[in-house]
């Protein structure tokens, strides 16, 4: 575990222009590392003051040859990244946190890969709050605002008929409203249902849960959570656009995690698409 962890009484926090105030982050981190070794043997808690990205940096590791179970906290990302090229923005260096970010790296060897990053969704908002919705394939949403966001890359390691693939499931959960400059919708926070809740508490919520799931998704694949994916799921009978410029009506996902989208030429199953969700009227 790393050593650099700012533990409760810690040295305080410079000012910051964030809008958060109070207590710098307390980590759970050795109480985490002993629930999850019995289901990943090995695994550390590493929490790093800033990083440009925990999964570029996980990546990084797995490029040379490092692919060890890992749980990767930043207090602060300079260059977080989101899906499909985008950034990633979290509160600034010396302020106090406004985002959780952290990524788990783990060997992973599941059957099908399809719905993994449903799974963890799933897994998010379970471990957060009833309210929460899940936007396919990989947001958390509130109030139909986004409010947390899963991006998932894997790297080969070894060599031949012995290699194996490490997945890296980078994950960022808005804790303090922040400025929505430029944007549609600004995010939804966190403590809009949890109030006062910091970073740290954040994490000690998700991370165990997070293991489980992932490790009974590549026993299992997406089965177990389809029901409960559908159950949140924040596209349920609404009009949708997707990328493609195709229109219709979200029905749910298939069993292998596809987006069922009824559109005038009958169902169409979407595994790879933005979607949004077009404007009544
Ligand atoms: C998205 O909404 O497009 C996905 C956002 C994922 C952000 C997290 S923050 C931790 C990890 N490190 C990154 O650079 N990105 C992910």
């Amino acid at each position: 575990m790393s050593t650099d962890s700012p533990l409760p009484g810690g040295p305080p926090l410079p000012g910051g222009d964030g809008e958060v105030t109070g207590p710098r982050a307390a980590w759970p981190a050795e109480a985490i590392r002993d629930a999850v070794v019995p289901l990943l043997p090995g695994l550390t808690v590493e929490i790093l003051p800033e990083i440009d990205s925990t999964n570029s940096e996980l990546m990084r590791r797995a490029r040379y040859g490092r692919a060890e179970p890992v749980l990767l906290v930043a207090e602060h990302q300079s260059a977080g990244r989101g899906r499909l090229g985008r950034v990633w923005l979290s509160g600034q260096r010396g302020a106090a946190l406004s985002s959780l970010t952290f990524s788990l790296g783990v060997p992973l060897a599941p059957a099908d890969w399809s719905g993994l990053s449903l799974a963890v969704g799933v897994s998010l908002a379970e471990s957060l709050h009833q309210s929460i919705r899940l936007k396919w394939p990989n947001d958390l949403w509130f109030d139909d605002r986004k409010l947390a966001g899963v991006l998932i890359e894997t790297a080969s390691f070894g060599e031949g008929s012995g290699a194996r693939r490490y997945a890296v499931i980078g994950i960022g959960i808005n804790i303090a409203a922040r400025e929505a400059a430029g944007m549609a919708r600004p995010p939804a926070a966190l403590r809009e249902l949890l109030p006062g809740v910091q970073a740290g508490e954040v994490f000690s919520r998700v991370a165990v849960p997070l293991v489980q799931a992932v490790s009974a998704f590549e026993r299992f694949g997406f089965a177990p959570f389809q029901a409960r994916f559908n159950a949140r799921d924040a596209l349920r009978d609404r009009a949708v656009a997707l990328s493609d410029g195709t229109t219709g009506t979200a029905h749910g996902t298939s069993d292998a995690g596809a987006l069922l989208v009824h559109t005038a030429d009958g169902m169409k199953t979407v595994t790879s698409s933005e979607v949004s969700v077009r404007p009544a009227g």
